[in-house]
């Protein structure tokens, strides 16, 4: 075969080992078969354990599923289901989307391969996605409407100066100070609006040496009043990063919960390694995950679905581009942030891929 000969060390199965998807391969007498790593974590065995067990040992309501196989080996038909139910030794209960598919087992053997979709996985992706796609369009709306701003903002400016330059009167040049001044401050604003320009400076970066540098920075901040803990993975690989970057958006997430515990409370910054885990539609080898935990009052749900959004604030002072900025610029290392909260507890999670060739 030409394509064997082009990659002589290629092995199929390698394929399904790393696919997100829990596939079953079961035989003629429903034992199985075959078992790939996403079917172990899914079923919480190994596949070693599992080989040539029957059908009605690795799930306890398996009269469905067996009679559903039964039907797709007599009529060599694909069969999909939607939202089973499957309920398994260790108690545990999941809603799957199956395919049946009918294969031909070595020594002429009928077989079906049998593939689990988790339902919450499915609908989590989607959610992700749609947060992505959300995002990038309000981001370039704003970077636009702020381009727009500065020029003009830069004429009045200009203008306010000349014109500052022209008058004598001391009271009236109070006038054009209030116009340069505000100016100013629009200008910072549509500054920070349109996020740092420079293409991303990525170096290998240890995650725990920025989270260092935030947890000094916000401490500072709050006059060394503010207990911030840590609970680091030591194992966590270094990541291909614009470190400046990666500070801004920690600093970002970790000043707004500093914000949110006025004075009283605990912040704590937890990182882990995630192993095939998804971000948005790619799953990735490898993932860093970076949880800001504060005890503070949490997200009111209706603010929560908006927090992301630019201008979203509850704060007087606050100009509600924080968040926004941290997403784009975690967007920009390929990763995304998520939020959890309940009073007591909000936790602001950033995965990043740890794998992605940038
Ligand atoms: N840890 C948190 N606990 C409670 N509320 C939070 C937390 N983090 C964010 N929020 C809420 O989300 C809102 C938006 O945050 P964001 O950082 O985008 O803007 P901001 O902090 O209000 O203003 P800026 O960061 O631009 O100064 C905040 O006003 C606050 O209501
Ligand atoms: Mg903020």
């Amino acid at each position: 075969m030409a394509g064997a000969e082009h990659f002589p060390e290629f092995r199929y199965e390698r394929l399904l080992d790393n696919l997100s998807t829990a596939v079953l391969v079961f035989d003629d007498h429903f034992r199985l078969h075959y078992l790939n790593p996403a079917g172990e974590v899914l079923l919480a065995t190994s596949a070693s354990r599992a080989r040539g067990k029957a059908i009605q040992e690795l799930i306890n309501n398996a009269d469905a599923v067996t009679e559903q196989l039964s039907t797709v080996m007599e009529s060599g038909y694909v069969i999909n289901h939607r939202s089973c139910r499957l309920a398994l030794p260790d108690q545990r209960s999941l809603i799957v989307n199956c395919t049946h598919t009918p294969i031909n087992l070595p020594g002429q053997r009928n077989g079906v391969m049998l593939e689990l979709r988790k339902v919450d996985h499915h609908l989590r992706i989607e959610q992700e996605q749609q947060l992505i796609a959300q995002q990038e369009a309000t981001h370039e709306l704003l970077r636009g409407l702020a381009h727009e701003i500065k020029n003009p903002l830069g004429g009045l400016r200009g203008a306010a100066q000349l014109l500052e330059q022209e008058i004598a009167d001391a009271a009236l040049k109070e006038y054009t100070q209030i116009i340069i001044g505000e100016a100013d401050r629009l200008q910072n604003l549509m500054d920070r609006m349109l996020g740092p320009n420079d293409i991303p400076n990525m170096q290998s970066t240890n995650i725990h040496v920025i989270l260092e540098r935030v947890r000094e920075l916000v401490r500072v901040e709050r006059d060394g009043r503010l207990a911030i803990q840590q609970d680091y993975d030591p194992s966590l690989p270094d990541i291909q990063a614009d470190p400046d970057l990666l500070l801004q958006a920690l600093l970002n997430i970790v000043r707004n919960a500093a914000q949110a515990l006025e004075g009283t409370g605990e912040i704590t910054l937890r990182t882990r390694v995630q192993r095939k885990f998804n971000i948005g539609n790619r799953l990735h080898r490898l993932v860093a995950c970076i949880e800001i935990i504060d005890n503070g009052p949490g997200i009111d749900e209706d603010l929560r679905e908006k927090i992301f959004y630019p201008m979203i604030t509850t704060r007087s002072e606050g100009t509600g581009l924080g968040l926004s900025i941290a997403q784009s610029l975690i967007s920009r290392h390929q990763g995304l942030i998520e939020c959890s909260s309940k009073p007591g507890k909000t936790v602001f999670t950033i995965l990043l891929p740890l794998d992605s060739k940038q």
